[in-house]
């Protein structure tokens, strides 16, 4: 069959074979635990049910405007004053089909072929590909080995003239780690400077720990919205714990806001209207949910990095925020794509090799699951990795014993 080359050279994601195993697996009544997932296991809030049952009650479910409903643009108008202190205007906003759709047309509406977006590694799957669909090149910018805090150049020395957009994502997934304010800073000034476009990818900015608030990049942007190249992403997919409602947003000047319009209007058209408004009722409605699962998780943070502490091999960076943590075990294998083949054969636990996220020999491991499976599927991992651990372990009704190592 002939494909395009754009299809070609599109990687599927890393956790669809994993995910596929775990699925036969648990078909087949074995007792697997999943902590490769990426969303919150927590209740969507009321508020977003009842805006989103109202509307459907109506009988009238019809197209949006391709950008978002005024309503939804003023919602989001109302949480980038808060969290952001702009005072945009709607046409500053586009809601797409979650914040990948959002990130994905602001890089269509400003992308040329052959352009260059550079990206601090360890990154997000979608960002390669994503360059790769706009028919550009992606660039990982690597920090220091052993740390996840990129430096200012090592960002800079990664841009030359074909750099046309740098997407930064923090707290990051997979590492959780949140960057600091002054390389923030540091790096707003630079692609003002520079004329480069930025996109903050802010998608977990609210769940965040140990007491830490959100770093606001317009404080460090001395442009006027319409002459600023800054591209600030978000949604209700983590925070609010509705990934399935693929609602997200774009803030950016009127002329990329205008191109993603357009773009998503002959793509797309606009999110499914009870997406925008199960979205409004979100961001109106009653915050304690999102606290409630920021701390929730910050616990389940807590005893993750305590129990990977125990092993003899791990090495941990303590995620900052999010619900990932991105753990060495290099020195139990180097090759994580083997190393996650193991545990979910050996141990049935499903973890996401570090390859994916343009690192190997570390392991993305979630903490959004609940206590009881963080705690089963990391002792798992130790019987299976760690000699100091028992030789033989019992899972459900079935004994097993490590005759790997
Ligand atoms: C870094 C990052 N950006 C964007 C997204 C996409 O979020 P959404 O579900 O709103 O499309 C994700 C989802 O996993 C993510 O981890």
């Amino acid at each position: 069959m002939s494909l395009s080359l754009i299809a070609q050279s599109i990687e599927g994601s890393p956790t669809l074979g994993l995910n596929k195993k775990f699925a036969i697996l648990k078909a087949k009544g074995e007792p697997v635990i999943h902590l490769g997932g990426g969303e919150p296991k927590s209740k969507v809030p009321m508020a977003a049910i009842n805006a989103t049952i109202e509307h459907l009650n109506t009988r009238e479910i019809r197209y949006t405007p391709a950008d978002g409903i005024p309503p939804l643009k003023e919602a989001i108008i109302g949480y980038t004053e808060k969290f952001y202190e702009r005072k945009v205007d709607p046409k500053n906003v586009c809601a797409s089909g979650g914040a990948k759709q959002a990130i994905m047309v602001a890089l269509q509406a400003v992308v040329n072929p052959g352009d260059e977006i550079v990206y601090p590694a360890p990154y997000w799957v979608s960002y390669p590909d994503m360059a790769k669909l706009c028919g550009a090149k992606g660039v990982a910018a690597y920090p220091e080995y052993g740390t996840f805090y990129p430096e200012l150049k090592d960002i800079t020395d990664k841009v030359n003239s074909k750099t046309k957009l740098i997407i930064i994502n923090s707290p990051n997934n997979p590492t959780g780690v949140m960057y600091s304010e002054e390389f923030i800073a540091d790096l707003v000034k630079f692609c003002s400077e520079k004329e480069i476009y930025l996109i903050m990818d802010d998608i977990y900015h609210r769940l965040i720990f140990d007491g830490r608030t959100q770093i606001n990049p317009y404080k460090y942007e001395k442009e006027n919205i319409e002459c600023s190249k800054l591209i600030v992403i978000n949604g209700v997919s983590k925070q609010y714990a509705m990934t399935g409602f693929r609602l997200g947003w774009a803030i950016a000047n009127k002329d990329v806001i205008g191109a993603m319009a357009r773009i998503q209007g002959h793509q797309t058209s606009g999110p499914s209207v009870l997406s925008q408004k199960g979205a409004i009722g979100a961001l109106d409605g009653d915050q304690t949910s999102v606290e409630t699962l920021r701390s929730e998780l910050e616990l389940k943070r807590n005893m993750m990095m305590d129990m990977l502490n125990s092993f003899e091999g791990v090495k941990v960076t303590i995620p900052d925020g999010t619900f990932y943590c991105f753990a060495d075990f290099s020195f139990y294998d180097e090759d994580s794509n083997r190393l996650s083949e193991l545990l979910i054969d050996k141990a049935k636990v499903l973890t996401v090799p570090g390859t994916g996220f343009g690192l190997d020999g570390h392991l993305r491991i979630s903490y959004c699951g609940s206590e009881e499976d963080i705690t089963e599927g990391i002792n798992r991992m130790k019987w299976a990795l760690d000699l100091n651990s028992p030789e033989e372990i019992k899972i459900g009704d079935q004994k097993l014993v490590r005759d790997w190592v």
